[in-house]
């Protein structure tokens, strides 16, 4: 019995022993003998770097520079292995709205997760779908998409979060944040990428103020986040391609950001030559070697690029592959939390938060149950599930609640009958106009924008197609009671209908439990929340212009909201805009000092309260003015928002900061960010043209500093 004992103690710790004497011997490698620091999970990440670059061969390291293949392989962009030297590969897969691979829990797109404002509930959506990479095998996510929303016809506005920089970097940081717990993510297209029907070829061409204040700083904030890589835009921006942008990707995001990570391309026309990207700080071309295979390799020999810039490109592609883990094998999530109730449970809960109550006439909503006995539901995508483009962000869902699923789920004791045509015939008009109420589902679909594969590209239209334009005015020509419910991934005119309307809801694409996120907010039990994170103009006069076919477009300084307050334009419905089943009133805005030192924070206090009958959610937004700047500024920027959830009679402190380094502006003459030492106006309200409180406040101390913030 002893003997036993001590044997089963012994035998432990001969195995361990014999074990560590082993991987002792192969700690010494054939070249030199020198130990093989880039196997030990220990080292520290630049030293195992190192290491394992000063081992590669020229071939080895150009290999690296390039994915594998055109085709996915199970829905995996792959990038070579290395086996000698046991590099995995990344495993890319997209997308913004979920997992494109397999089926996966669709979430509302990003424009509707954008009008959540809620950058704590974005965390979680990139989480989930971080996980569900995980799961499937990848270790690369290509998304969020950030770039800024300039018009609203660009086809795949859906995939972003909306037109705002401050908004979209708050959102982008916090989708990178949840992602990054189980993936790297690539935060794309950068950069000005935001007309698609000439997407491969267009110059947006930007002066360096325009490109540095609105097209950037929802980029700078997702690198000082983290974030491990960066897709190149297909576009040229004044004239050079993205992904041979020194000027993008050397002096900016590396220099002057500190960014490590690594820079991959965007797929198959996103590179167009071997030696520029190369010198530009390009890393990877995907999805296969085109310029970057044996071009670049023959390039090198000739000279052309020196092994420095080969060695730098590889050096960020393994740093991102050691820090995250990927090189020593992190094994995956377990399946089961792809599509999990979890996960769907998440997405419901976005897709109530995301739709925006735009109009709401004489209580309209929500519908009451005891004065609506009956109710038409008219339109050919009530039954369908919408749920965005068919381009890289489309996901496949196990299943998916359609609007008129989600209003019979949710009605109650009420008749629901459905009309399944875009033109009712007058005997159909007869019957939609006795009902209590009319509940219209219009819109756009992949047939109208989105990712130009196989479908549209950007709009041809502002409004909707003339068809439903003519639905909606017939419905509401016979019933009075006629709601609207609009699905999209941007901004829709109305003007030719809105006003014959009883009330809207602006769904988005609102993922597969969109259905029933709609079905809760017209029956009341959910109360709308959700903001626009976009303008929605009368006219296309309201708005910058819009070019789908030019080789060379304007980007200026103004658009959207900046753009309508600056020509003081009534556009339709406002950025930052959203009704509610309740009331709130903002009172007691307090700045913490009337002054604040240029590298300081301005702290921001506001009482809000719920003055209505119901609970609900408030998006408290913060704008900043700059009245005294020498230089031409916008009338009013977003600098900060919170939503805030509050019982009937419930008032809360909402406390909100701005840092004065983000009030900079870019100088051209000096090439520099000057914070001016000025006043400032503040206002705090819940639109970008709903704001009742006001202060001013000094910034003292200026200084001109080399980056932003
Ligand atoms: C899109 C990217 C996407 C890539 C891979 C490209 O066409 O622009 O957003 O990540 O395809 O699917």
């Amino acid at each position: 019995m002893r003997l036993d004992l001590a044997a089963a103690l012994a035998w432990p710790c001969l195995t361990l022993a014999l074990a560590l004497l082993l991987a002792a011997c192969s700690d010494s490698s054939d070249d030199g003998g020198s130990r093989e620091i880039f196997r030990d999970p220990s080292a520290p990440v630049e030293d195992r770097v190192e290491d394992l670059l000063g081992r590669m061969s020229l071939e080895e390291k150009v290999e690296q520079m390039h994915g594998l293949q055109l085709g996915s392989v199970d829905d995996l962009y792959l990038t070579p292995a290395n086996e000698r030297l046991g590099i995995p590969g990344f495993r890319m897969v997209d997308g913004p709205r979920g997992l494109r691979a397999g089926q996966a829990t669709a979430f509302p797109v990003g424009m509707a997760r954008g009008a959540t404002f809620d950058p704590e509930l974005e965390e979680r959506v990139g989480r989930a779908i971080g996980a569900e990479t995980s799961a499937h095998g990848g270790n690369v996510l290509l998304a969020p998409v950030v770039n800024l929303l300039r018009h609203p016809r660009w086809g795949r506005a859906q995939e972003t979060y909306g037109e705002d920089p401050h908004h979209l970097g708050e959102m982008g940081v916090a989708f990178v944040r949840g992602a990054q717990e189980h993936v790297v993510a690539s935060v794309k297209h950068f950069a000005l990428n935001s007309i698609e029907n000439v997407r491969f070829s267009v110059s947006a061409n930007a002066d360096e103020r325009t490109l540095r204040e609105v097209y950037l700083p929802h980029f700078r904030k997702t690198v000082e986040a983290g974030v491990g890589s960066v897709m190149s835009a297909y576009n040229r921006v004044n004239g050079t391609y993205c992904s041979e942008s020194r000027h993008l990707l050397t002096d900016i995001l590396f220099d002057e950001w500190g960014f490590d990570g690594f820079v991959e391309s965007d797929w198959v026309f996103g590179v167009n030559d071997t030696v520029a990207p190369a010198l530009a700080g390009l890393s990877i071309e995907m999805p296969m070697a085109r310029f970057l295979g044996p071009k670049l390799l023959a390039a090198v020999e000739a000279g052309e690029v020196p092994e420095s810039a080969i060695d730098a490109a590889v050096r960020r592609i393994l740093r991102i592959m050691i820090r995250f883990g990927i090189y020593d094998g992190r094994p995956g999530q377990d399946s089961a939390v792809i599509a999990s109730p979890e996960h769907t449970a998440l997405a419901l809960e976005v897709a109530r938060k995301a739709i925006v109550l735009l109009r709401n006439q004489a209580g309209t909503l929500p519908l009451d149950a005891s004065r609506v006995g009956s109710i038409a539901v008219v339109g050919v995508l009530a039954d369908q599930a919408n749920l965005g483009d068919h381009g890289s962000s489309r996901v496949v869902p196990p299943y998916a609640v359609t609007p008129l699923a989600g209003i019979r789920a949710h009605a109650g004791g009420v008749s629901v009958e459905h009309f399944a045509t875009d033109t009712p015939s007058p005997e159909d008009l007869e019957r939609i106009g006795a009902a209590d109420a009319a509940i219209v589902v219009v819109g756009l679909t992949d047939d109208d924008e989105g990712e130009n594969l196989v479908s549209h590209g950007d709009r041809d239209r502002p409004g909707l197609r003339e068809e439903q334009e003519r639905l909606v005015s017939e419905v509401a020509g016979r019933n009075p009671r006629t709601i609207v419910v609009l699905e999209g991934g941007s901004a829709i005119t109305l003007e030719s209908w809105i006003d014959s309307t009883a009330a809207i809801l602006m769904a988005w694409y609102p993922g597969l439990e969109g259905g029933n996120a709609i079905g809760e907010v017209l029956f009341g039990e959910t109360v709308p929340s959700g903001k626009l994170p976009l303008t929605f103009a009368r006219s296309e006069d309201q708005l910058p212009p819009f070019f789908a076919d030019r080789d060379e477009v304007e980007y200026g300084y103004l658009h959207g909201y900046r753009f309508v307050d600056r020509m003081a334009h009534e556009p339709r419905f406002p950025f930052g805009f959203g009704l509610s089943y309740t009331s709130f009133a903002l009172s007691g805005l307090a700045v913490e000092t009337a002054e604040v030192p240029a590298d300081g924070t301005l702290r921001v206090r506001v009482d809000v309260e719920n003055t209505g009958p119901v609970a609900g959610d408030e998006v408290v937004q913060l704008y900043v003015g700059y009245p005294e700047s020498r230089v031409e500024r916008p009338v009013r920027e977003l600098r900060g928002f919170r939503r805030v959830g509050l019982a009937p009679g419930e008032r809360r402190t909402v406390t909100l900061e701005v840092l004065a380094g983000d009030l900079a502006f870019w100088d051209e003459s000096t090439e520099a960010w000057e914070v001016e030492a000025t006043a400032y106006d503040l206002w705090v309200g819940t639109s970008s043209r709903d704001l009742p409180l006001r202060e001013r406040f000094r910034v003292v101390g200026a200084q001109a500093s080399a980056g932003q913030g």
